[in-house]
């Protein structure tokens, strides 16, 4: 059977509908419901097999994967009867991982940090995925490091600059690993949406004159976000944004706020004001409702997958078609359709 060895940083929401959705898709084989792809290049979701997780929470480390992804502060819904894994959470130096505002609602574990390349060598980790908060900059690029230490391919889905950043990108080429980043876009997430809207205004001949899209949620995502990195997700969203119509127009996309008891809940708003038929005004003010951590599994399921891929396939350094697809920050930006399409022709190749 093939497998693929996976480490996790980060035992928050994202890593908690991760797991949940490999025993999902184990346990329904034919039910392709909800994914983008049930097949890519021959590895099929229960595939993959998270074999250690990395932690800085007293309430996670030490636990069972199984066990540690439903214990407080995630919020994610209990979806999945999560058998146990036999993967165990082990202490991560914290380094900045945890912010000011998020410092109330995560328990230090007051153990000694593990030697994690080596561990991620003793599990014989293959790929590693970095899921630590937003704003931890320092301890992104830390766990970069030990991946390139212990020779594992790396998926960050985290907003700080790695795969998209020459110097990371070059380390990984070097090392022969590939690499996929940088923060994930989301299956149904507020950029792709948005994105997808704005390409159809334009495909239809309506002028857009302006735009925004914001979103408040909970968790400690939401928290981070709003400490430490509002302005570079602000930033990456409109960028990401403003490429799907081919001319500038005034757009603002980005989190704006925390509002604690939404939990895992993330509450979009869109405001689209554009032109038509001769020059009659249209405009387009919609919600949308999702939740943060299973907006992240279908994506990662592809590239864990993908990155696998690249792994049998010999390739190295920053994979330009998977991260154009999967990430918000890519190295190289491809409009949806060349994404999509560099996706499907890069699973097809082999
Ligand atoms: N749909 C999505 O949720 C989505 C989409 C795009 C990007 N992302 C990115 O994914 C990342 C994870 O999101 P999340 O909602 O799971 O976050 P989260 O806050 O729920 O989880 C982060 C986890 O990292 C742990 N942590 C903090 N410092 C650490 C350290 N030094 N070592 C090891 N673990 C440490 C925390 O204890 C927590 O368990 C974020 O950077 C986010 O921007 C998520």
């Amino acid at each position: 059977m093939p497998e693929i060895r996976v480490a996790v940083i980060g035992v928050g929401n994202c890593c908690s509908a991760l797991v949940q959705g490999i025993e999902f898709y184990k346990e329904n084989r034919n039910e392709s419901l909800g994914l983008m792809h049930w097949d890519v290049g021959g590895y099929l979701p229960s595939d993959l097999r998270i074999v250690v997780a990395f932690d800085v929470d007293g309430r996670k480390v030490g636990k069972d994967l199984s066990e540690a992804i439903f214990a407080e502060p995630n919020t994610v819904p209990h979806l999945v009867e999560v058998p146990r894994l036999g993967a165990p959470v082990l202490r991560g130096p914290t380094l900045d991982g945890v912010g000011e505002y998020a410092k109330d609602l995560i328990k230090l574990d007051e153990g000694e940090p593990v030697d994690v390349s080596r561990e991620l060598r003793r599990y014989g980790v293959e790929v590693v995925v970095n899921l630590l908060p937003s704003g931890a900059d320092e301890a992104s690029r830390w766990y970069a490091e030990q991946a390139l230490e212990a020779g594992c391919a790396f998926v960050n889905a985290t907003p700080t600059p790695i795969v998209s950043d020459r110097k990371f990108g070059d380390l990984f080429r070097t090392a022969s690993l590939p690499a996929a980043g940088d923060d994930l876009m989301d299956q149904i997430g507020a950029t792709i949406l948005h994105m997808g809207l704005l390409r159809f205004l334009d495909e239809r001949g309506v002028r857009i004159d302006e735009s925004y899209q914001l979103d408040v949620g909970g968790g400690t995502e939401s928290l981070s976000t709003l400490e430490r990195g509002r302005d570079v997700k602000r930033r990456i969203k409109t960028e990401a944004v403003g490429s799907a119509v081919p001319y500038r127009f005034p757009l603002v996309a980005g989190s704006t706020d925390y509002v604690d008891f939404l939990g895992n809940q993330r509450d979009s708003l869109f405001w689209i004001k554009g032109r038509y038929f001769c020059g009659a005004p249209v405009t387009i003010d919609i919600r949308l409702e999702t939740m943060d951590g299973p907006n992240a599994g279908a994506v990662l399921l592809d590239v864990i997958r993908a990155i696998k891929l690249a792994m049998d396939r010999g390739l190295s350094g920053p994979l330009i078609p998977v991260s154009a697809y999967a990430f918000k920050r890519p190295p190289k930006r491809l409009s949806l359709e060349e994404a999509r399409r560099g996706f499907e022709e890069f699973i097809a190749e082999g």
